[in-house]
């Protein structure tokens, strides 16, 4: 298994570029707009506001995303469907982060949340995530979305990392659930992935947020991906958010 890590190790010289739309981000997925994933936050590197990692809003002040993508200086936006509205929006810096204690680096645990340096101004581009009680039963239908690389061919190059690959445009692939256990939701897609710059991003079912976006099955994105189970961590993340209210 690869986690979407190693692209936080190789995307700083990502950028905006428009290239080939059946080429471009979640593999294979299509189009999304921030009008049906108002929940949708973009974390991007400060430098070039390259693509880092997905995230979910989950309060005013709050993003939830995955512990691997903690570690680079990063900025949230919010309200964005494509890389022209971020230049039009405003950023948010952290305050501060909160990593599970016991994520070291698989899957496991990979959640952490991100506490904003002020409120987001909510609208109808802009909406707080459901998150789910629940996992999503085995043989269903899921959404995950990001902005994450087609695929990284020169991956194991470290000179020719995936450049310019990341999508200029968020994008949908729908993933069928294969397996739900230990706290992790594994997912494959008729020729569809998450790949890298999708992690911390949401799976939805139902409307709620089931999932954080951890890893790929294979380097090239090809096969499934795992998800970090929300309902499995949802006691962390709730006595987490009451600690982050007081700071
Ligand atoms: C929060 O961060 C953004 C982005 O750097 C900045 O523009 C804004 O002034 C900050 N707000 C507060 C209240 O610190």
């Amino acid at each position: 298994m690869y986690t979407f890590y190693y692209l936080a190790l190789l995307v700083t010289t990502v950028t905006g570029a428009i290239i080939d739309d059946s080429e471009t981000a979640i593999i294979n997925g299509e189009r999304a707009s921030i009008l049906d994933y108002p929940f949708y936050a973009s974390l991007r590197y400060k430098v070039q506001k390259a693509v880092l990692c997905g995230g979910s809003i989950i309060q005013p002040d709050v993003v939830l995303t995955a512990a691997h993508c903690i570690g680079r200086e990063f900025q949230v936006y919010v309200g964005i469907s494509d890389d022209n509205d971020i230049k039009e929006a405003e950023a948010y810096d952290v305050k501060k982060i909160v990593k599970h204690p016991f994520y070291l680096g698989l899957a496991f645990f990979d959640i952490a949340l991100v506490k904003l340096n002020r409120s987001i101004i909510l609208s109808e581009k802009v909406e707080i995530a459901e998150l789910a009680t629940e996992n999503p039963p085995e043989d269903e239908e899921v959404a995950i979305i990001g902005f994450g690389n087609p695929a990284c061919d020169e991956f194991d190059n470290p000179l020719k990392p995936c450049t310019n690959d990341a999508s200029d445009h968020l994008k949908y692939a729908a993933m069928t659930i294969t397996d739900v256990t230990l706290g992790l939701i594994s997912s494959s897609g008729q020729n569809q992935n998450a790949c890298f710059g999708d992690s911390g991003g949401p799976m939805i079912y139902d409307g709620k947020v089931v999932g954080v976006s951890s890893q790929v099955d294979r380097k090239d994105c090809t096969g499934g991906n795992i998800y970090t189970s929300v309902a499995s961590n949802r006691r962390w993340i709730n006595r987490n958010l009451k600690k982050l209210a007081k700071i």
